[in-house]
């Protein structure tokens, strides 16, 4: 690490190995951080990086090496050792209370007392201080559940400055956000950075990477697999070291023979947006992009075509045939599959095994099929989809709870694209997944689509849609401000559609 011996390290990680059982989850990993820098963490899914990042924090011991702060050996037994550190971890899934204010989640369980009781006054006087620092202009008073994600995202980074952290860890910060959120997010840290606060930042969006980092440290397997410095990151680079070879032609997109209209979206009305009809068709074979900002009600509509969320107005027809909305089951026996946005609540059984989770939704379609399940085909299948997917997992049957995020995703979808649905709705896709296992789920969508399935699928990344997608729906809270053919596909009308206004000419 040529670039960091002559600087003062903050944080220095020795040797470190943690393994659970059947997994060796890291081996010997090295890592400096230096002051008022920003080091990207990168690597496949399950490469440890999160692994790393909990140790670090206290929320689990290592097995073997150490952790020096300011060049000295520490230890960081529980969390509470990591915040008297000054090492403050974001998780992926925000560790907030949601049901209390702002500046509570601020100060919680460090309440200021005043003669025995919490001290609301000065809660909400310290923490809109900090509040300030992060640029975020509201009352300590509001409650936390009425924030943007975004937003309460910028408490936990005000939570963390609270306690003077000197080293910030962000795990997949901007999954959830907006793109204005995420540029604010930026400015955030780059002004943490002018303040000496040093940060650890893990995404799988390497463009981000990139932006940010003034280092980038690669895991592989649990191990190091190399360094870049400033002037050698770029995005060629780390995937070659993620990935130990070169992935060219990102994305898969071939022409397709279309068929028959699949889904008929006439005047649908969610609950969430009841002001807004919404209309639409698919073909067989073709792949749909629903494109807008965070918040703009793709989900919604999403979650009302499947009949997990109740409409109040509308009508859909899958191959001509009028469906009873509201009801998951009479849509899945249309031949409907949803893969949702939320693995962890909605996707998965989390206590049960990859192979249960991977069957469970084709069983219910071969238990229609015939009357029986046919248990050794649901194997086949769930073995074909581990591998072609490359899910990490020490055997089919781990349970998923133990598997890194972007595994869970992948047996999420494995289950879902298993299913081989007339009609596949996909919500963010690829959200938290690497790389190479990206092109593997686009492979298996083009796949899809080359068979006559009709995907429609919602995404915040815009690559991904214009990649993607043969035609893109837009929408704007809680409407759809306009559809864009192949050749309208671009850009700039994304972008324009998303935020309100008109194609752009
Ligand atoms: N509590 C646990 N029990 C068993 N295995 C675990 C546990 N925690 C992590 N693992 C395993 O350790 C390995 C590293 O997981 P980790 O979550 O650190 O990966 P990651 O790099 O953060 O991946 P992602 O990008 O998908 O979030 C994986 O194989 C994972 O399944
Ligand atoms: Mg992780």
């Amino acid at each position: 690490m040529s670039d960091s011996s002559t600087e003062s390290s903050v944080l220095q990680v020795r040797g470190i190995g943690k393994s659970f059982p059947g997994v060796r989850a890291l081996h010997e990993v090295d890592l400096v951080l230096n002051k008022s820098q920003v080091l990207g963490l990168i690597g496949e899914n399950g490469a440890g990086k999160s692994t790393l990042m909990k140790i670090l924090a206290g929320v689990q011991p290592p097995d073997e090496g150490e952790v020096l702060i300011d060049g000295e050996i520490a230890t960081i037994g529980s969390t509470r050792d990591a915040l008297s550190l000054g090492i403050a971890l974001i998780h992926q899934e925000l560790n907030l209370a949601t049901n209390l204010s702002v500046g509570a989640n601020v100060f919680l369980g460090r309440e200021p007392l005043r003669k025995g009781l919490i001290d609301d006054a000065r809660i909400n006087e310290e923490s809109r201080k900090y509040l300030e620092m992060v640029g975020l202009d509201v009352d300590p008073t509001t409650l936390l559940g009425d924030l943007t994600i975004g937003k309460q995202q910028m408490v936990e980074i005000a939570k963390a400055l609270s306690i003077d952290a000197r080293v910030l860890i962000m795990d997949e910060p901007t999954s959830s956000l907006s793109q204005a959120e995420t540029e604010y997010l930026f400015r955030v840290i780059k002004d943490l950075r002018k303040r000496g606060v040093s940060v650890i930042y893990i995404s799988h969006r390497l463009g981000e990477v990139k932006e940010l980092s003034n280092h980038v440290t690669v895991l592989r397997d649990g191990e190091n697999a190399g360094e870049l410095t400033c002037e050698e990151i770029d995005h060629d680079a780390m995937v070659r070291l993620m990935v130990g070879r070169d992935l060219s032609g990102h994305f898969a997109k071939e022409q397709r023979e279309t068929g028959e209209q699949v889904l008929e979206v006439r005047d649908l009305c969610t609950a969430v947006h009841p002001e807004h009809a919404l209309s639409f068709s698919l073909k067989a074979g073709e792949i749909v992009g629903v494109a807008g900002l965070v918040g703009a009600g793709r989900t919604e509509m999403l979650e009302t075509l499947f009949g997990a969320m109740p409409s109040v107005g509308g009508a859909i027809f899958v191959e001509g045939n009028e469906i009873e909305l509201d009801s998951p089951v009479v849509a899945i026996r249309a031949g409907m599959a949803l893969a949702p946005e939320d693995r962890k609540t909605q996707g998965l059984v989390i206590d049960m095994s990859v192979r249960e989770n991977m069957s469970l939704a084709s069983l219910d379609r071969d238990k229609r099929k015939c009357g029986f399940l046919n248990f050794a085909k649901e194997n086949a299948i769930t073995k074909a989809m581990i591998k072609s997917m490359r899910v990490k997992t020490p055997s089919d049957e781990q349970i998923v709870r133990y598997l890194s995020g972007g595994n869970q995703q992948k047996v999420v979808l494995g289950k879902w694209l298993a299913m081989k649905p007339k009609l596949l709705l996909l919500d963010e896709p690829t959200r938290g997944i690497d790389v190479g296992a990206k092109r593997e789920i686009y492979g298996l969508m083009e796949e899809l689509a080359k068979t006559g399935v009709a995907i429609l699928f919602v995404s915040s990344e815009m690559e991904e849609v214009l990649g993607m997608a043969d035609r893109a729906i837009v929408m704007h809270e809680g409407s759809i401000t306009g559809e864009l053919e192949a050749d309208e596909l671009n850009e700039e009308n994304i972008m324009q559609l998303a935020t309100g206004g008109g194609k752009a000419a």
